[in-house]
């Protein structure tokens, strides 16, 4: 990348251009962290005109003892990029609850200098809605406790006065009966599928290879209903363990996968491809603390369907949405509940393309293949 640094030439002339364009703070420090550049966002988000900007230092803006500060040091060092989410940069001068994404890389044109980029919310966005999933998760939780109680108790009841009369009855009436018993077991399974959500004891974790979890929800998935759709898979063979229920994480994948077919219906074209990686760089603030938790493990489901549509987008995750006619709305809320009590977060990226669900996991850091993977993958 071509910065302005000195004279401005019709490079640079464009790049100021360029980054003036650009709706979020950049900046740029050198070697003694002192501002060298600053774009139009720079100026109004610190308050300061660039002429000012350029003549200080860094620490004069952001608050003493910032993680910012930190992380620059820590690019500059490694000479590789690194994000940080959710950093609270809020000063007397920036102004209160400042809670900005901050993208810092080094320039490897100018020795010792750095771009930092802020960009506020997002990521905490995407955090606040995970919270909004799990209290989601939290109503039905009451509810199915009820149910299983008020509901599951009268319909044995129903079904078993049904199952009498059905060799009491005329022929002809005997689909009736079947009818009810059919019906009454369709509610218990609903029930049954409700009550996992008031299941509040601890998981049971230890560390699962996700290959073999993605291996084993393709299989289930290619002898039952998405026997006609092409899968494939695109896995990262060095990916350390993820610290988790593995039944749990089938229960995952198998809805994300379900729901992947549902989409692609009968399209000879559909399909479905699972991939995993490793991001060193995605951290996140656990809300409330002061604790950065790093979520390395990516695992994302995606489809050629004709996506989410628009109007169900911003509630997916809640229970009872649906768009399908015997659709129960509940797969997305159990997988988002499994995600969230293992310390994960999980997106939705949809168009009318496609679609792709995103978990993200903590490593399992017990192992010293692990800890041999994180030096190489972050240093
Ligand atoms: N891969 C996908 N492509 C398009 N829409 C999806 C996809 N996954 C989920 N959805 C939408 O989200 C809704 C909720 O999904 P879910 O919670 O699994 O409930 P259900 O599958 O019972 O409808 C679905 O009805 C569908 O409209
Ligand atoms: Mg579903």
């Amino acid at each position: 990348m071509n910065l302005p640094v000195a004279n401005a030439g019709a490079q640079s002339d464009l790049a100021n251009v360029v980054l003036d364009a650009i709706c979020h703070p950049v900046l740029m420090v050198d070697a003694k962290n002192r501002i060298t550049y600053a774009n139009a966002e720079a100026e109004d988000f610190l308050r300061s005109s660039a002429a000012v900007l350029t003549r200080s230092e860094l620490a004069r803006f952001i608050p003493f003892g910032s993680p910012l500060l930190t992380l620059v040091e820590q690019v500059r060092e490694r000479r590789s990029p690194y994000n940080e989410y959710r950093v609270d940069v809020s000063s007397p001068r920036i102004g209160s609850e400042k809670i900005v994404d901050l993208y810092v890389a080094p320039v490897s044109e100018i020795a010792g200098s750095v771009v930092i980029m802020f960009q506020e919310r997002s990521m905490a966005d995407k955090i606040d809605r995970q919270m909004t999933h799990r209290g989601a998760a939290r109503s039905v939780t009451g509810l199915a406790a009820m149910l299983a109680h008020e509901i599951k108790n009268p319909l044995s009841g129903i079904r078993g006065a049904a199952q009498l009369l059905e060799s009491a009855v005329a022929d002809g009436d005997r689909p009736l009966t079947r009818l009810i018993t059919d019906e009454t077991d369709r509610i218990v399974a609903l029930v049954d599928r409700m009550e996992v959500f008031s299941d509040e004891r601890p998981i049971d974790r230890a560390p699962v290879n996700i290959h073999v979890v993605l291996d084993h929800v393709k299989r289930l998935a290619k002898s039952g209903f998405a026997s006609r759709i092409r899968i494939t898979d695109e896995f990262d063979p060095s990916l350390p363990m993820v610290n988790a229920n593995r039944d749990h994480l089938i229960q995952v994948f198998l809805n994300l996968v379900k729901n992947a077919a549902e989409a692609v219906g009968d399209d000879p074209n559909g399909e479905i491809r699972l991939t995993t990686a490793f991001r060193p760089g995605i951290r996140l603030a656990v809300p409330g603390t002061q604790d950065r938790v790093s979520l390395p493990l990516e695992f994302c489901v995606h489809d050629n369907g004709p996506g989410v549509s628009d109007d169900i987008l911003p509630i997916l995750f809640d229970p009872f949405i649906t768009t399908k006619q015997n659709g129960s709305g509940l797969g997305l809320a159990l997988v988002a509940k499994i995600v969230g009590e293992h310390g994960g977060v999980i997106e939705c990226d949809s168009s009318p393309r496609g679609t792709t669900f995103r978990v993200l996991m903590p490593a399992w850091r017990g192992g010293e293949h692990d800890a041999a993977h994180d030096e190489e993958e972050t240093v």
